[in-house]
């Protein structure tokens, strides 16, 4: 039977670049999607920016951004991201497109013809500094729940606590430190405590749809006090303007809270994905089989397992099937002790550094299974799981036989390989439902675990009989050939275990044996008598001298004299002692944002954080090397105490470091430093 998924990761919010953790939801899914489509299942897996909400439009008001080209500017730096981790999404939306603004809406519209929407009047914090009403984000204090200091007001970081932000303890607004005073306005109510509502999550949580952990934490809503009321409260979902968001039908002047279009937005996605396929999205929605699966992280458990299938299922939408919810992914146990190490991973500069994504996906693969753990990134663990076992078991498989293979037979298997060979490859073939179902039920640890050890059975066989001897024997050819094949044999179902986890090398071993794009019933198929390619180096071990630069700078080189005349082009400066260097402060900036500027070919318009509390506006002479988009989200160098300059267009408020060579005509090219990971915009270099 096959299989018609709809699969969504959550919507990462479009104020920053993606961090690890977003990277390592999405191999989950995506691992779990590809393993669909080699069994032939039917997917459409799409994402798409959370583009609303008040921090973003703070964000960008910081940047000197309409909301609009704030959010387009990060969503042009997603593509190197996703590619660089072979994350396969079909589709990348956005939550400010048409299809989101006309959807929040209908579905709105259903649920207040449902008779579900209430307008109250909200006493809600305002910040008199600022003259305007605070976002639950920009307000914070204690949890009302378990107290825990500088919560935010929607919810609460430590026990996944839902609340009004009128419910933190000793709250401050996050936007002037001011102590926030109440004031009164119109908000429209989901009525979530409707009995239909209750009727309805209560058993949609516990049918055994969730993972046990997550449907015993959401029972917790459905508790029943003296009275007989429930935990779950109606769910406010209107903000005042100022908002970027989805103006409210018929209620000018407010707007929809960000989380309801935000999990709108997988439709909205899914809409444009299948427009651009020619599917009816209605029509594809009412398919009875269709499985709506939804990939998340176990901080947002509430908004999708209580708010969003409410949404779905009273403006009579089809509900979510499964909502599957991973841990967060800490870096050396988080330990914020480590300095020397650093506890935060950036993935573009995994990339930068020349990493191999698909060790990271092997590695978090290896460490992943369905329940909603958090899983450590452990740098010894990462070296050892790649070296030892996708490098040493796997690969060298294929190694071990290829070059005979080539050498003696011009690449050809041998048709039979006799039984012991026969036996091993059918050990190998007899594993694949098994991998598969540990695959399916997002066990990939489980499953890698279960793929090695049949490796080590592959190694053990090659072991015993020893082709390398076999090659020095007179009369030993056919034995040779027959330990060969079987290795190449084994090799082969082995990638049709690892290929969702690993699709590029899967692709590298394709094209080395010469076979169509591998799909999990070739596990089954035997190749024959067919004729290989010749073997390439398929996968490095990783250096673990290496590794260090994730995470920190290295030590400072020893000094040595410098040259009179640098490639450069330009002989150093005169000697200057320590203290005229500390009068230049150099600091680290993050770029927040970067744009063309109007009239001049030469310059781009540096919005920089300096952790100042504001931004700086800085022009820098970079336009002919750099695309705005390259810059934003980036850290950089700056003077910070270089006299503002008043210049044609505008103030420039500091200077960003670059390198170039004395004679731009020489040597052309501008290279903006950047520093190693680690570093926080506001730091002194020094
Ligand atoms: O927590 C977050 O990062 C949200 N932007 C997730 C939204 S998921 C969905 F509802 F859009
Ligand atoms: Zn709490």
């Amino acid at each position: 039977m096959i299989r018609k998924l709809f699969v969504t990761t959550a919507l990462p919010y479009a104020n920053g670049p993606f961090h690890i953790g977003h990277i390592m939801e999405y191999i989950q899914a995506d691992t779990w999607v590809r393993l669909q489509r080699m069994l032939g299942h039917e997917v459409h897996f799409v994402c798409a920016d959370d583009t609303h909400g008040a921090p973003i439009m703070i964000a960008a008001e910081k940047a000197g951004l309409s909301p609009q080209d704030f959010v387009a500017g990060i969503a042009a730096g997603r593509k190197p991201y996703l590619d660089g981790f072979h994350i396969a999404f079909d589709h990348w939306h956005s939550t400010d497109a048409p299809e989101n603004h006309a959807l929040a809406k209908s579905i709105y519209l259903a649920l207040k013809a449902d008779d579900l929407i209430e307008s109250r009047s909200v006493e809600q914090f305002f910040d008199p500094d600022k003259g305007m009403f605070l976002p639950d984000r920009f307000v914070k204090g204690e949890c009302p729940n378990c107290g825990a200091k500088d919560q935010y007001g929607d919810n609460c970081e430590v026990c996944g606590a839902v609340y009004q932000p009128t419910e933190l303890k000793n709250p401050y607004s996050a936007l002037s430190g001011a102590t926030p005073v109440l004031r009164t306005s119109e908000h429209f109510f989901f009525k979530l405590s409707d009995p239909r509502c209750v009727e309805f999550l209560e058993s949609w949580t516990q049918d055994g749809r969730l993972q046990p952990e997550v449907a015993n934490k959401v029972s917790e809503w459905f508790k029943r006090d003296e009275a007989g009321k429930v935990g779950l409260g109606d769910w406010d979902i209107s903000r005042e303007a100022p908002y970027f968001g989805i103006e409210i039908p018929d209620a000018p002047g407010k707007y929809f809270y960000v989380w309801l279009d935000a999990p709108v937005g997988y439709l909205a996605s899914l809409q444009a994905r299948l427009a651009a396929l020619g599917i009816d999205f209605e029509a594809y929605l009412a398919q009875p089989d269709l499985e709506q699966v939804h990939f998340i992280g176990k901080d947002i458990v509430t908004f999708h397992t209580l708010f969003w299938p409410a949404m779905l299922k009273f403006s009579g939408r089809k509900v979510p099937d499964r909502v599957y919810v991973h841990g967060f992914l800490t870096v050396n146990n988080g330990d914020k002790m480590s300095k020397s190490r650093g506890t935060g991973i950036s993935p573009l500069r995994y990339l930068e550094l020349g990493f191999d994504a698909e060790w990271l996906r092997y590695y978090i693969a290896a460490k992943l299974n369905a329940r909603v753990e958090d899983l450590d990134f452990n740098p010894e663990d990462f070296v050892a799981r790649v070296n030892s076992d996708l490098v040493g078991k796997y690969v060298n498989i294929a190694s071990r036989a290829a070059g005979f293979l080539n050498k003696r037979f011009s690449g050809r298997l041998s048709a039979d390989v006799g039984v012991e060979g026969r036996m091993l490859l059918d050990t190998l073939r007899g594993a694949s439902d098994t991998v598969r179902d540990l695959l399916d039920s997002r066990e990939f640890g489980k499953a890698l675990r279960e793929t090695m050890l049949l490796a080590d059975r592959v190694n053990e066989y090659v072991d015993r009989h020893k082709p390398w001897d076999l090659a020095k024997q007179p009369g030993m050819d056919t034995a040779l050939h027959d330990v060969c094949t079987v290795c190449i044999e084994a090799f082969r179902v082995l990638t049709v275990y690892l290929k969702p986890v690993l699709p590029a090398l899967a692709t590298k071993v394709e094209a080395f044996l010469r076979i169509e794009p591998l799909r999990w019933a070739d596990a089954q198929r035997s190749i024959g008598a067919h004729t290989i390619g010749e073997y390439k180096h398929l996968m490095q071990r990783v250096d673990p001298a290496r590794l260090q630069a994730l995470f920190e700078p290295p030590a400072e080189s020893a000094a040595t004299p410098p040259p009179a005349a640098l490639p450069g082009g330009e002989g150093v400066a005169p000697e200057i002692g320590i203290d005229d260097f500390s009068k230049v402060d150099l600091r680290i900036a993050r770029i927040v944002a970067a744009e063309a500027v109007e009239g001049s070919s030469k310059l781009l318009r540096l919005t920089l954080d300096v952790g100042e509390g504001r931004t700086r506006n800085v022009f820098s002479g970079i336009a002919a090397n750099y695309k705005p988009e390259q810059l934003a989200g980036k850290l950089t160098v700056m003077v910070a105490n270089l006299a503002p300059r008043k210049m044609k267009f505008g103030l420039s408020e500091g200077m960003v470091l670059a390198a170039s060579h004395a004679d731009e005509k020489a040597e052309p090219g501008v290279y903006v430093l950047e520093p190693f990971a680690g570093a926080k915009p506001g730091m002194r270099v020094r």
